[in-house]
C-alpha cells in the first residue's frame, strides 16, 4: 500500500449546510497531520475538467458559519460514463492526489463507490445531504439546519392558519424519504406528516381529517414530504378538493430555501468530528468506507452499504404526530 501525502476533497449533489465545516476540518486535519490537500472545483465536474487547486490553512478560514459549499457543487453527468471517470481519474492522478474525501449524498456516494471499484483509489465519503436518507448513520450533515428552518418556516404559517382556520399543506424536501417531513412535525406540533414509506397520502390524510381537524380543531398543518409520483403537496390538495371540497386547504412549498442559510451548532460538530475523522480513516488504511454516527459514536460502513442499505423511519415516530395532534 502506497503512503497518501496527498488528498483530494470534494462537495457533489445537493449542497447541504455544513459542508463548508466538513471541508474545512478535512482541510485542517490534514495539514495538521503532514498531508497536502487538493480543493476539487464543481464535485466531480472539476476532476473531470481539472478545477483543481492547492488548500492552504487558510484557504478555509472564517467558513465554518456559511452554509452552501466554498468548492461549488454539482452533479455531473460525464462522471456516469466510463470515458468521464477515466479522465478524472488521469487528472487527479496528474495532481498528484493519492486519496479523495467526497462530501455528499446517495449519488455522489454510489459515484465514488464505482469509481474506487474502478480505478483502485482510496476514497472515504461523509454524508453530506439534508435528507437523512443514507445507511450508516443516524444523522446526516445538513439534516438539523434544514429542520430547524421548516420549524421555523411552519411556526409562521401556524399563525395565520389558526388565524383563518385553515388547513395547510407545507411541502417539504427529503427526495424520496420522510424524515424531514416526520421530525419537521414533530418539532412543529403540525397535525401530521405525509411521508413516502407509509400509506397511501389520501387514506392518511382522510384519518387526520376525521379524528382531529374536524372534532377538536379549526385549523391544521399537515407537513407532506415532496414526491414526484403523487404529485406532493399540489397533488394531495387537489385531491383533498375532490374528496374534501368543505376544507380551504393552502399549500406552500418550502423548496431550496431548506438547503440554504448558517448551520447549526449540530451540524458544525458532526461535520467538524466527521471531517477530521476521515483524515484518520485514510491514515490508518481505511478505503472505500463512509463515516456515520451512532449513538454519538463515529462508525465506518462501506459505501456500498451507506447507498444501498434502506434507513427506516421509526414507527413511534409516526404514531408520536398521531398522539400528539389530538
Ligand atoms: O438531495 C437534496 C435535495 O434537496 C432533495 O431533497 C431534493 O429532492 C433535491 O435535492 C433537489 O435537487 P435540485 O436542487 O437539483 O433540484
Amino acid at each position: 500500500m502506497t503512503r497518501i501525502k496527498t488528498i483530494g476533497v470534494l462537495t457533489s449533489g445537493g449542497d447541504a449546510p455544513g459542508m463548508n465545516a466538513a471541508i474545512r476540518a478535512v482541510t485542517r486535519a490534514a495539514i495538521y497531520n503532514g498531508l497536502r490537500v487538493m480543493g476539487i472545483k464543481r464535485g466531480y465536474s472539476g476532476l473531470v475538467s481539472n478545477d483543481i487547486e492547492e488548500f492552504s490553512t487558510k484557504s478555509v478560514s472564517n467558513i465554518i458559519q456559511h452554509g452552501g459549499t466554498i468548492l461549488k457543487t454539482a452533479r455531473c453527468k460525464e462522471f456516469a460514463t466510463t470515458e468521464g471517470r477515466t479522465a478524472a481519474y488521469e487528472n487527479m492522478r496528474a495532481a498528484g492526489i493519492d486519496a479523495l474525501v467526497v462530501i455528499g449524498g446517495d449519488g455522489s456516494l454510489t459515484g465514488a463507490r464505482i469509481f474506487a471499484e474502478e480505478f483502485d483509489v482510496p476514497i472515504v465519503g461523509l454524508p453530506g445531504t439534508i435528507d437523512n436518507d443514507l445507511g450508516g448513520t443516524d444523522i446526516t450533515i445538513g439534516y438539523d439546519t434544514a429542520l430547524n428552518t421548516i420549524v421555523e418556516a411552519v411556526d409562521k404559517i401556524r399563525d395565520t392558519a389558526t388565524s383563518h382556520e385553515r388547513l395547510f399543506l407545507v411541502e417539504v424536501m427529503g427526495h424520496m424519504a420522510g424524515y424531514l417531513a416526520l421530525n419537521g412535525a414533530i418539532a412543529s406540533g403540525a397535525e401530521a406528516a405525509i411521508i413516502p414509506e407509509r400509506e397511501t397520502e389520501i387514506d392518511q390524510l382522510g384519518d387526520l381529517i376525521h379524528r382531529g381537524f374536524r372534532k377538536s380543531k379549526s385549523s391544521a398543518i399537515v407537513l407532506v414530504a415532496e414526491n414526484p409520483e403523487t404529485g406532493g403537496a399540489l397533488g394531495l390538495a387537489r385531491r383533498i378538493k375532490e374528496e374534501f371540497p368543505e376544507y380551504d386547504a393552502r399549500v406552500t412549498i418550502l423548496g431550496h430555501l431548506q438547503r440554504g442559510g448558517s448551520p447549526t451548532a449540530a451540524d458544525r460538530i458532526l461535520a467538524s468530528r466527521m471531517g477530521a475523522e476521515a483524515i484518520a480513516a485514510l491514515m490508518a488504511g481505511q478505503r472505500n468506507v463512509m463515516i456515520g454516527i451512532r449513538n454519538g459514536e463515529l462508525v465506518y460502513t462501506p459505501l456500498s452499504k451507506a447507498t444501498n442499505e434502506k434507513k427506516l423511519v421509526k414507527d413511534t415516530d409516526i404514531e408520536l404526530v398521531k398522539t400528539l395532534s389530538i
